[in-house]
């Protein structure tokens, strides 16, 4: 039966609503225009991104469970059994769940924006592995780390692959590795857990042509993917992006390490929306949809020693394409 809404959550969804709409026509009025990467995962986006990790050109996806296939005693070995796998942006926990018969985790704890999705794919683990604890929690953890007290404090690993720390700023990054570091330390404690830590897949600097395909596709699945942002602003916006006047741009930007994607007016335009809200883009003008910082293997591992991580080991694919490390957080 459907609960009539308590007024104050009605009175919150109204808030929260009207800062998300501030937020992005500030991204959208901005000189340069900008829109969050975030509003690129509604629901079709998130099937677009499923189809970009099967594309030829994007290399990421498999190289890295080549990585894990190829590694897993070691990198059990690294995590140990019996942890508290913390698995960050689980999705469909495909990844993590293919780690389950090395890792022998304890408990699996599932953190993803979308909860819908994760209680389905918990269920079905839940009997595929009767043995381990499972917990979903839907919450926006790149803003918050704080977990609950059924989250045990001890032997915590985090699982963040799929190199998705590359859409923070490496100042972000540092900051988010410090949140993970906190959440495994635990403030105050005497007896910090050494056996905390971190598993992490890095996309590297490499070939600018590979990145560039890598976000260009033949195909234009990651062109649909982008375009697919516009969709999602109408909708929030109640805008009028008509999506014939906008193209792709993904490419590889050498001096920031960065691939950046972008929207491309092909003419010139004029997108309204809702209460007045106008802005006008001349052809060639372009709107950052997203950008996919890439690291070296030192730059990345001293990325970690200064979130204050120790005994870091790292694992490469031959091409030495994408990094696996894993780090520990115990003081
Ligand atoms: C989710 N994230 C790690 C992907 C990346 O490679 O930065 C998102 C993506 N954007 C375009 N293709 C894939």
């Amino acid at each position: 039966m459907q609960q009539p809404e308590h007024p104050e959550n009605g009175a919150a969804q109204h808030y929260i609503k009207h800062a998300i709409v501030a937020q992005v026509e500030a991204g959208l009025l901005a000189p340069q225009a900008s829109a969050s990467p975030k509003y690129l995962y509604d629901v079709l986006g998130s099937r677009l991104f499923a189809a970009i990790c099967e594309l030829p050109e994007y290399y990421p996806t498999r190289t890295e469970a080549a990585i894990f296939d190829r590694y897993a005693p070691q990198i059990a070995k690294a995590v140990g059994v019996g942890a508290t796998l913390i698995d960050l942006g689980a999705g469909n926990c495909a990844k993590a769940a293919k780690l389950f018969p090395t890792l022998h985790p304890s408990h699996y704890v599932a953190i993803d924006i979308s909860e819908t999705f994760l209680h389905e794919a918990v269920a079905g683990l839940r009997q595929q592995f009767p043995h381990i604890a499972m917990t979903c929690l839907g919450m926006d953890f790149s803003s918050e780390l704080e977990l609950p007290n059924t989250i045990g404090r001890e032997r915590r690993q985090f699982f963040y692959p799929g190199s998705s720390i590359g859409n923070y700023t490496p100042l972000e990054a540092l900051k988010f590795l410090l949140r993970i570091r906190k959440s495994i330390t635990h403030d105050n404690s005497a007896a910090q857990d050494r056996t905390g830590g971190l598993l992490i897949g890095i996309d590297l600097i490499k070939d600018k042509a590979i990145l560039d395909a890598a976000y260009d596709d033949a195909l234009g699945v990651t062109a649909s993917f982008n375009l697919n942002l516009l969709l999602h602003l109408n909708r929030l916006l109640d805008a009028d992006f008509d999506l014939s006047n906008w193209c792709h741009r993904g490419f590889f930007n050498p001096q920031q390490n960065r691939v950046e994607m972008h929207l491309e007016a092909r003419r010139d335009v004029t997108v309204r929306w809702k209460n007045g809200g106008l802005r006008q883009f001349v052809r060639g003008e372009r709107i950052h949809t997203e950008s996919s910082y890439k690291y070296t293997q030192e730059s990345f591992v001293a990325l970690l020693e200064q979130a204050g991580f120790n005994n870091i080991q790292t694992w490469c694919d031959p091409d030495q394409w994408f990094m696996v490390c894993h780090a520990q957080g115990g003081a």
